[in-house]
């Protein structure tokens, strides 16, 4: 059993990881709508990423034996006019998700619930990568100027796997 507060939080979690899965996929629209594929390849596997997060968070609760709740997905009108704006999105958006996330363990040692604490610390963990993913990509984009060297770092990106 999950205490029903700390549930309320991690259903939040479920519904904003496919919010985020839905603003990286909108981004990765745009960015192939620009010529940029390999950006746009990069923002979809995020998206993949952020699908597979919320699907692992439901099947924890649906293991504990409680109820995910699903509600409206709120698609933010995102956009960006340069190739360092796409990224500085997904930064602060990735930020914004280790809060979240850091909220939840917060929560789940408060009220002793030492398994959902162990299953979202895998969460703490990947939150340092991708924070530190887009960051590295930020520090690249910023070290090229214009096009040219986009070219090249979108041709990088687009060979994620
Ligand atoms: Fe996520
Ligand atoms: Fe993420």
């Amino acid at each position: 059993m999950i205490k029903k507060e700390l549930l309320d939080m991690i259903c939040e979690q479920i519904n904003f990881e496919y919010e985020s899965a839905f603003i990286y996929r909108k981004l990765a629209i745009d960015l192939e709508l620009e010529g940029w594929i390999g950006f746009a390849h990069w923002f979809t596997a995020q998206y993949e990423e952020e699908v597979e997060h919320a699907e692992a968070m439901i099947h924890y609760v649906l293991e504990r034996g409680e109820q995910p709740v699903l509600k409206d997905i709120k698609m933010s009108d995102i956009k960006s006019e340069s190739i360092v704006g796409y990224f500085e999105i997904a930064h602060e958006h990735e930020c914004l998700v280790s809060d979240k996330i850091d909220e939840i363990v917060t929560k789940a040692i408060e009220v002793k619930d030492y398994a959902t604490e162990n299953f979202f610390r895998k969460f703490v963990d990947e939150q340092v990568e991708e924070e530190a993913t887009t960051a590295g990509i930020l520090d690249h984009l910023k070290l090229v100027t214009g096009n040219a060297g986009y070219m090249i770092i979108d041709r990088e990106l687009g060979a994620r796997k």
